[in-house]
């Protein structure tokens, strides 16, 4: 194999995309995937690819110094692209302690390891992919570029500033060589039914009530995750160390607009009369600290980098949607069990 590349969380919603891009498109990689397998995390998000030649998966906790010291022994990696997080701004707000752990002391642990296997090796990158809640809450104008200084509000997104800081720490005070990725909302198939597109779907399709918090003004830029997939690849491979890159598909809709749409799509979809799924929608409490607005600018990713998205937004909505209807048998399984105590602890 001409590379071995580390992917951290590659059994989650993004990671999994990027897993099976990665040992697809480069059959010359050996693909690591390293994962704890969370509630988030599902080896059956890679079943099409898990007897790959070029892949392996070790189920591991990044929180755990003394595994990954073993595992950077038994392999000498080429690049690291880190995805493992705890990543719903639900969660981190009854439960932020587990954040910190995953997202900062993962992180940090994660970036020793590099650093003390790298020493005088060449052309090694340690990628940490970051979202674009780091930035804060936008008001009614203006967009996050990589300029815009850190103001996070979350636990998550706290966590998530905390780890690219430390990342950038490592570049300025060790040679490191890093790269960071902050992109906006992903969507599409294999997202845990926790986040609101695949949640909605599900509740949609089950006759259950669409929990909109607050007034559904809030609004979130959204892109196919298998464009921000495509991204990761192009930044691992030809960004510039040390730089940081937003990644977004200028694609912002409030939220109650882009419930709306749903429903009008499940509704043409599962055969039903127009406006029903609508009559689903409650405006439940708002999320405490519930960021206003976010908006990517990505064009230094599109001008450095010639990245552009594959896909307008409506195509992608309803090969979302698709996805969710053929696949019940995932759909089912990962909204079984602890789900439901999850969901009737969150809502009711
Ligand atoms: P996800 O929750 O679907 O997946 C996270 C994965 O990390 C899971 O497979 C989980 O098992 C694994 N994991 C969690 N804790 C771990 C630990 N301690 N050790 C090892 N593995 C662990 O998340 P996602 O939506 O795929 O997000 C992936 C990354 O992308 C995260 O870093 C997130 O901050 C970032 N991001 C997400 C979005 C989005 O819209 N979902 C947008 C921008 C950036
Ligand atoms: P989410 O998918 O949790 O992503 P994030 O908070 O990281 O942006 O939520 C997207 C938006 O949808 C956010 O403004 C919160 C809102 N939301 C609801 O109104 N109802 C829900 O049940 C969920 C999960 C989210």
């Amino acid at each position: 194999m001409e590379k071995t590349i580390l992917i951290t969380g590659g059994a989650g919603f993004i990671g999994s995309h990027l897993v099976r891009r990665m040992i697809n498109n480069y059959p010359n990689y050996h693909i690591v995937n390293l994962d704890k397998l969370t509630y988030a995390g599902n080896l059956n998000n890679l079943k099409d690819v898990e007897d790959k030649l070029n892949y392996t998966f070790i189920k591991a906790d990044i929180v755990d110094a003394n595994a990954l010291s073993e595992i950077f022994t038994t392999y000498d990696f080429d690049g690291v692209i880190h995805l493992a997080a705890e990543s719903h701004v639900d969660r981190s707000i009854t439960n932020p302690n587990e954040f910190i752990m995953t997202n900062v002391i993962g992180t940090l642990n994660l970036l020793n390891e590099c650093k003390n296997n790298w020493q005088d090796k060449k052309d090694r990158i340690f990628y940490h992919v970051s979202t674009d809640e780091v930035y804060g809450s936008l008001g009614d104008v203006g967009m996050f570029t990589e300029e815009t200084s850190y103001d996070p509000r979350s636990p998550y997104s706290a966590s998530k500033a905390s780890s690219d800081h430390i990342v950038r720490a490592y570049y300025h005070t060790f040679d490191l060589p890093i790269k960071i990725s902050n992109c906006s909302n992903n969507y599409g198939s294999y997202q845990f039914p926790e986040k609101l597109l695949p949640l909605m779907i599900n509740n949609i399709k089950n006759g259950k009530d669409l929990p909109v918090y607050g007034k559904g003004e809030n609004i979130r830029d959204w892109l196919w995750v298998k464009d921000h997939a495509a991204a990761i690849d192009l930044i691992y491979h030809k960004g510039a160390i040390g730089e940081t890159y937003n990644i977004g598909g200028h694609n912002e809709w409030t939220n109650i607009d882009l419930i709306h749409s749903l429903c009008d799509i499940m509704d043409k979809k599962l055969g039903n009369n127009e406006g029903t799924s609508k009559k689903l929608i409650k405006f439940v409490k708002d999320r405490a600290g519930h960021d206003l607005r976010y908006a990517i600018d990505a064009s230094k990713l599109e001008v450095d980098l010639g990245w552009v998205p594959s896909i307008q937004f409506k195509e992608g909505l309803e090969k979302t949607v698709d996805w969710y209807l053929e696949n019940t048998e995932w759909l089912d399984s990962v909204t079984s069990g602890d789900y439901a105590n999850y969901y009737k602890k969150q809502y009711n």
